[in-house]
């Protein structure tokens, strides 16, 4: 399976740089999206100068995409939303992979999302001419950034149709170590995201950076 380019909106951060990074390293054509395509260039050619990776304004890298991911902070997807609704292409399949979770004062605190779940928030505030999928919501930032070091977890895929999970599978599916499990459909983000909250209790209770998670009997 081909995969076209791929947007990664806050691919300056530090979940969006190691899906961006991995992914530039499978062949995959990735446009980051940030606010400041200054900034986020200059620390774009920090990275591995033999793969080529480029950059836009959020709007123009959702508009440049089959395939949008979501990774920015919770508090500020809805600004996002608002920037880039008008801009995404009929078609397109976006892919979030925010958890409702702020660290404020280094003290993690779940955010209450009417919706159920991010995911739901965020389908509610796209266009009926896409579709949604989450992917990317449990596998630790920490690791995901070491490019080289293997991911060796399985991440949780689940969307708003059959096509949309077919499309996050397929991302997925393209960074070496890292097993797509399709949970099925998008109200199953409310258990990822509290899975995410438990791998940061693990994080912390054990004193380690990547916890992650693998189905046994699949
Ligand atoms: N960190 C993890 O281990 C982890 C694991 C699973 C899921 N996630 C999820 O991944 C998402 C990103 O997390 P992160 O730790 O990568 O976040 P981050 O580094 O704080 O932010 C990611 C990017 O979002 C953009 N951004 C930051 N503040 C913004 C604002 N006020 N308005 C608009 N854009 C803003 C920035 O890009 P520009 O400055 O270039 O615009 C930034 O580089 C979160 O929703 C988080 O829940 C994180």
């Amino acid at each position: 399976m081909t995969l076209g380019p791929i947007a990664i909106l806050g691919g300056t951060g530090q979940q969006g740089s190691g899906l961006a990074r991995r992914l530039a390293a499978a062949g995959v054509h990735v446009v980051v999206g940030s606010r400041d395509p200054v900034r986020a260039r200059a620390a774009v050619d920090a990275w591995d100068p033999t793969v080529q990776v480029d950059v836009a304004d959020n709007p123009s890298a959702a508009a440049s995409a089959d395939t949008v991911v979501l990774a920015v902070p919770f508090a500020t997807v809805d600004a996002l939303l608002a920037e880039i609704a008008p801009r995404l292409k009929a078609g397109a399949v976006v892919i979030d992979l925010i958890v409702p979770l702020s660290f404020a004062g280094g003290k993690m605190a779940t955010i209450d999302v009417a919706e159920g779940s991010a995911a739901e928030h965020i389908r509610a505030k796209l266009p009926p001419t896409v579709t949604l999928a989450c992917a990317f919501k449990t596998v630790p930032a920490h690791l995901l950034d070491r490019v080289d070091a293997p991911l060796d977890c399985d991440e949780f895929i689940c969307g708003d149709s059959d096509a949309a999970r077919a499309r996050a599978i397929d991302v997925a599916a393209a960074l070496a170590g890292l097993r797509p499990v399709d949970v099925g459909p998008l109200s199953r983000a409310r258990g990822i995201e509290q899975m995410t909250v438990l791998a940061v209790a693990i994080n912390r209770r054990h004193k380690i950076h990547d916890a992650r998670f693998r189905v046994v009997g699949l």
